[in-house]
């Protein structure tokens, strides 16, 4: 066992990887409190232990990890490591993070930041209630650093860290903005680097008025404080189509320990906070574009599942025609709560991809665009405010094909062409229709392994890879499939030359995988 698993390292892990944003500094970067290293940090950059320098594997922000068998995260994506789009000055993903924040302000939502990616499984998923089978747990779906641990594929991974934070402090809610990451298709609305946010209330058992008052009465007392809070937030002009109500007892349950009214209670404070976002957000997108026909701006409630919550809930945003998935969210699992000393609270959280909201308040339509470092794009934003992004050029596409045959296996072993899965439909990342949720590398197939080929070969380079012609042999059985690579870059034209190059190491790659190149 290597130090990043003993316990002592994951709890230096919990205190320095959340950071508070100081809502009294203006300066992006400026907002983020610096962020102790921790011992095994130090003494893994400075020289002085043996096992960082002798055991293959991998740095990631000045800690090393040696690598095992389980291990897939590439030097590619621990290059996007560290950016902190989230706090770069006059970035939509900066811009977006704020909008959000604003709407969740201290002193009842403390706003952290979570810098360092890499996390430990139990906080990923065990400690969040993830079934030993669930698919976000597959090495295809997940970076793995070593077996027992990864980047995290979720914000969630740090509710139980602020969750104790509340309880040390005395707090009642959070705010958390990350970089999380995901092996996952290629397109123009995923890249296996994406930004979330997380946030969280909590409401605490009042202490007793006088030594005969009954839980009850306490209880009584908590719900007339939340109701209080429900009826001061101000009145929106969103209209609203419920489709869950506040619980089914079949399909989206109150959780037991709890009692209905109060379930019902933080559910009504969930949804109307969370509609007091969308109406703040949507509304500064709507101002951003005054040509367009001013629509009345709709959402809608709907089930949703999650390990952690109970009930649960999506919430959907009628824009431009379209239903979008925004948001998940619900009542914690008291035994969250409970696991971080809050056993005397209820509470709600949620969870919400950045880029995907950017996208559409800026008008971004690749979402590669993000890791731009071109001052044609960057110099298009301005802290503060929402402005409609103009495409500075497009570049031509250059569309490669590979053909290969991939060996009969079992169904459930080689997910191909499945639906992607980087919004928040299914928590942590992870297709239901991909279930393979084994720990090691499966001997099949699996289509994320070409996503992470191109990506690793030709980074930001590829716009999209799509399977474009599927068969199988009628004599042997064996399958072929073949998938069109888009090389297209965002800011120049690549040359015909430089992408054969790509395409050729791209194909040479592939035969690591278990497939016969046609
Ligand atoms: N972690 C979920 C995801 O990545 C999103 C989410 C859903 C977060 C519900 C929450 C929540 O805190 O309550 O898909």
């Amino acid at each position: 066992m290597h130090l990043a698993r003993t316990g002592a390292f994951l709890r230096a892990l919990r205190v320095s990887s959340l950071s508070e944003v100081d809502p009294k500094k203006t300066a992006a970067t400026s907002s983020l409190i610096e962020i102790e290293q921790d011992e095994h940090s130090q003494s893994s950059t400075d020289g002085t232990s043996n096992w960082s320098e002798t055991k293959p594997g991998k740095s990631i922000l000045g800690r090393h990890y040696p690598s095992d068998q389980t291990t897939n995260v590439t030097d590619t994506i621990l290059e996007l490591v560290g950016r902190k789009l989230y706090d770069t000055p006059n970035h939509p993903i900066a811009i977006t993070r704020k909008l959000i924040e604003s709407v969740f302000p201290p002193p009842v939502y403390k706003n952290h930041i979570a810098t360092y990616p890499v996390v430990s499984t139990k906080d990923n998923f065990d400690v969040l209630g993830f079934p030993e089978d669930h698919p976000g747990r597959s090495r295809t779906d997940t970076y793995y650093v070593d077996s027992k641990t990864v980047l995290r594929t979720h914000t969630s991974a740090h509710q139980h860290s602020a969750f104790q934070h509340i309880a040390d402090h005395e707090e009642n809610g959070y705010t958390i903005c990350a970089d999380v990451y995901r092996r996952d298709s290629i397109d123009r609305s995923h890249f296996p680097v994406f930004h979330q946010m997380e946030g969280a209330r909590t409401w605490q058992l009042p202490p007793k008025n006088h030594y005969k008052e009954t839980r009850l009465q306490q209880q009584q007392r908590r719900a007339q404080m939340i109701r209080g809070s429900i009826d001061a937030m101000p009145k929106h002009g969103l209209e609203i189509i419920d489709e869950a109500g506040p619980y089914n007892d079949h399909t989206n349950p109150i959780q037991i320990q709890h009692d209905p009214d109060d379930s019902q209670l933080v559910v009504e404070h969930l949804k109307r906070s969370l509609e007091q976002l969308v109406q703040k957000v949507f509304t500064a997108a709507q101002e951003a574009r005054p040509d367009q026909k001013q629509e009345q701006l709709k959402v809608r409630w709907i089930e949703a599942y999650f390990p952690f919550t109970s009930p649960s809930f999506e919430l959907e945003v009628f824009w431009q025609g379209e239903w979008l998935e925004l948001l998940g969210s619900g009542v914690v699992q008291q035994s969250i709560l409970n696991h971080a000393g809050l056993n005397d609270r209820i509470g709600w959280a949620w969870g919400i991809g950045i880029e995907r909201l950017a996208m559409l308040l800026f008008n971004v339509p690749d979402i590669r665009l993000f890791w731009s470092q071109d001052e044609r794009f960057l110099k298009q934003f301005q802290d503060g405010k929402i402005t409609r992004f103009e495409s500075f050029s497009k570049f031509p596409p250059c569309y490669k094909d590979i053909s290969f045959w991939v060996r009969p296996s079992p169904a459930s072993a080689s997910p191909i062409g499945a639906e992607s899965s980087s919004g928040v439909a299914v928590a942590a990342g992870g297709d239901s229709k991909k279930a393979s949720p084994a720990e090691t590398q499966p001997a099949a197939f699996h289509e994320n392994d070409i996503m992470e080929i191109v990506r690793d070969v030709a980074g930001t380079l590829v716009e999209d890879v799509r399977l474009v012609d599927e068969f199988v042999h009628p004599q042997n059985g064996k399958k072929s499939l073949c998938y069109r690579i888009n090389y297209r870059s965002n800011e120049r034209t690549l040359t015909n030359e430089e992408v054969n190059e790509l395409h050729q190491k791209v194909t040479d790659k592939m035969m690591q995988l278990p497939i016969e190149i046609r």
